[in-house]
């Protein structure tokens, strides 16, 4: 029955769908971010749109279906991995998210920067080109929804990181900081009193930074390179819809206002075939393969020597298989139980049935496709979300974390241990596996549809919440509570007052009888 209405929807969105020009700019060169822009301008070029994608890399296997044309932001990869070399990834373990967020603000508006200028991005500008609709991630590039208002066209967010304050600032999206934990902060979503103190003090400081630093250098750059645009606030509270890469088989669920659409999982497409020396070791690997990616964009040839042979002497014990992305030729102490790649087709690993465990950093995406094949995880966070992530994999009981800082053969071990001999991590990856796929239509049908949607109803602002066009005092009634405040104060005084000349008109007589004897 549920297939049968997944069908009539996607005729009726097939059919109602004309051949529409959408703009997608995803200039941040981190694979992880640029595969999920690209995952979603591609899955509406194959719903039969002309697609534009501003991008650091080229897709080497654009669609066949509708067009695809990518504009390459040149330079933008190669000084992204001169950056990665130059930074020791594995030290970001240490940083505080009160110092990382400047940091990743300054680096963000730069990247804004050097997109808008470059000379791709300055031709299409001035091409006269007309588009329907303009998709961006939401990342610290504000200034890019001046892309929206130059082309004339609703301005759709693609949100990475789930809802996040990032986005909810922007569409009025209430996010209680009593129970949702904010992306950069490694909580989880039952807090105790310091938790959500912190959790509130770190989401005004958020605001404070973005309201301060972050919008005025931003609206600075917009009105450099869109000088003839409409006001940049205007624009910045403009956003027609959001894409929020989330859904409550990933995530803790959340308030969502209603143009807030989840689409969660869209970039997973079902598993092709493997190379033939991978399904044979997979196949042959009848005692269980356990497999060991870092993602792409830490490495784990980039590991300290001492933490890489924790691994190598752990695993060298075992009598599992290890299917390992090592990027280096040679792995010095190789196992023989140990198989190294390059480069991985993870999905394709992951929905092998002799792949009993995941070790991860615990990114959102490796996190998104361990759920979608229902492979129990060990995660190691680093940075970013993943921290978070983590909390998640161990209070959804699909998992372990293991802080980077823990690793030793005997914490390794321990964990690998329980994860293997418990079965109810399996289970609870399969009981996550099947929410994820439970679903009316799949999450790139959602995607579709909603572009689509936005587009049909010139910008949909039938969806936005009155919340966005209201000052934040206004929005968290600071006036209202105030003038309760003083009304307050106001009558505890008067009551004061009246009390105590109600008390001297007693009291009068008394006195003056004193007196007079
Ligand atoms: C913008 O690009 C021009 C030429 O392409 C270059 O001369 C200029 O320095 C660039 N400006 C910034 C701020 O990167
Ligand atoms: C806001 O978006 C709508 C829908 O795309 C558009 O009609 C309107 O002009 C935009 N307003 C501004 C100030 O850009
Ligand atoms: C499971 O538990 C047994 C005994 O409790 C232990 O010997 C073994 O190493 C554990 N690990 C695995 C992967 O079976």
């Amino acid at each position: 029955m549920k297939s049968f209405f997944a069908l009539v929807l996607l005729v009726v969105v097939l059919h109602d769908s004309k051949c529409a020009k959408i703009l997608g700019v995803f200039p941040i060169p981190v694979r992880s971010h640029y595969s999920l822009g690209n995952a979603l301008m591609k899955g509406l070029a194959e719903h039969g749109h002309d697609v534009t994608i501003v991008t650091p890399y080229i897709d080497k296997n654009p669609p066949k279906k509708g067009s695809y044309r990518q504009i390459e932001l040149t330079g933008f990869a190669e000084a992204h991995e001169k950056h990665r070399k130059n930074m020791k990834m594995f030290d970001m373990e240490d940083m505080n998210s009160f110092v990382s967020l400047p940091v990743f603000l300054s680096i963000a508006t730069a990247g804004a920067e050097l997109t808008l200028n470059h000379t791709n991005v300055q031709n299409l500008l001035h091409s006269g080109e007309k588009f329907d609709a303009v998709i961006l991630p939401q990342f610290m590039n504000d200034a890019h929804k001046g892309f929206a208002a130059h082309f004339d066209a609703p301005l759709i967010l693609l949100s990475p990181l789930g809802a996040n304050t990032w986005v909810n600032m922007l569409v009025a999206n209430p996010s209680p900081t009593s129970y949702v934990p904010d992306a950069l902060l490694s909580l989880s979503s039952q807090m105790t009193f310091c938790d959500r103190l912190t959790n509130t003090v770190f989401q005004v400081y958020s605001h404070l930074l973005n309201h301060l630093l972050a919008f005025p250098k931003q609206e600075k750059l917009y009105n450099q390179y869109f000088p003839n645009n409409p006001p940049f606030y205007d624009v910045l509270y403009n956003t027609s819809i959001v894409l929020v890469n989330s859904h409550p088989s990933l995530s803790q669920p959340v308030p969502y206002v209603p143009n807030m659409i989840d689409i969660g999982g869209f970039h997973i497409k079902p598993a092709k075939t493997l190379p033939d020396d991978l399904q044979k070791f997979l196949d042959d690997s009848k005692e269980g393969v356990i497999y060991f990616s870092m993602g792409s964009n830490l490495r784990s040839a980039e590991l300290p020597p001492e933490k890489r042979d924790v691994f190598l002497s752990t695993f060298a014990k075992m009598k599992m298989k290890i299917l390992w992305k090592w990027e280096e030729d040679v792995l010095p102490g190789q196992p023989k139980n140990v198989k190294l790649g390059k480069w991985l087709p993870q999905q394709e690993i992951l929905a092998h049935p002799n792949v009993k465990l995941f070790i991860t950093h615990g990114g959102l995406l490796s996190t998104t496709e361990t759920i979608y094949h229902g492979v129990p995880v060990l995660a190691i966070p680093i940075a970013g979300d993943q921290k978070l992530n983590a909390h998640r994999i161990v209070n959804e009981g699909f998992g372990l974390s293991l802080g980077y800082k823990e690793i030793s053969e005997q914490t390794l071990t321990q964990k690998l241990d329980e994860l293997l001999n418990n079965s109810k991590y399996a289970k609870n990856a399969k009981k996550r596996s099947e929410i994820f796929h439970d679903r009316l239509v799949g999450p790139m049908e959602t995607a579709v549809y909603w572009v689509e949607y936005v587009i049909r109803h010139r910008g949909a602002p039938h969806l936005k919440v009155a919340g966005v066009d209201l000052p934040w005092y206004k929005y968290m009634l600071v006036d209202v509570v105030g003038v309760i405040f003083i009304a307050l104060v106001f009558n505890s005084y008067l009551f004061y007052k009246i009390t105590k000349k109600i008390c001297s008109w007693f009291s009068k007589p008394k006195v003056q009888k004193v007196k007079r004897s």
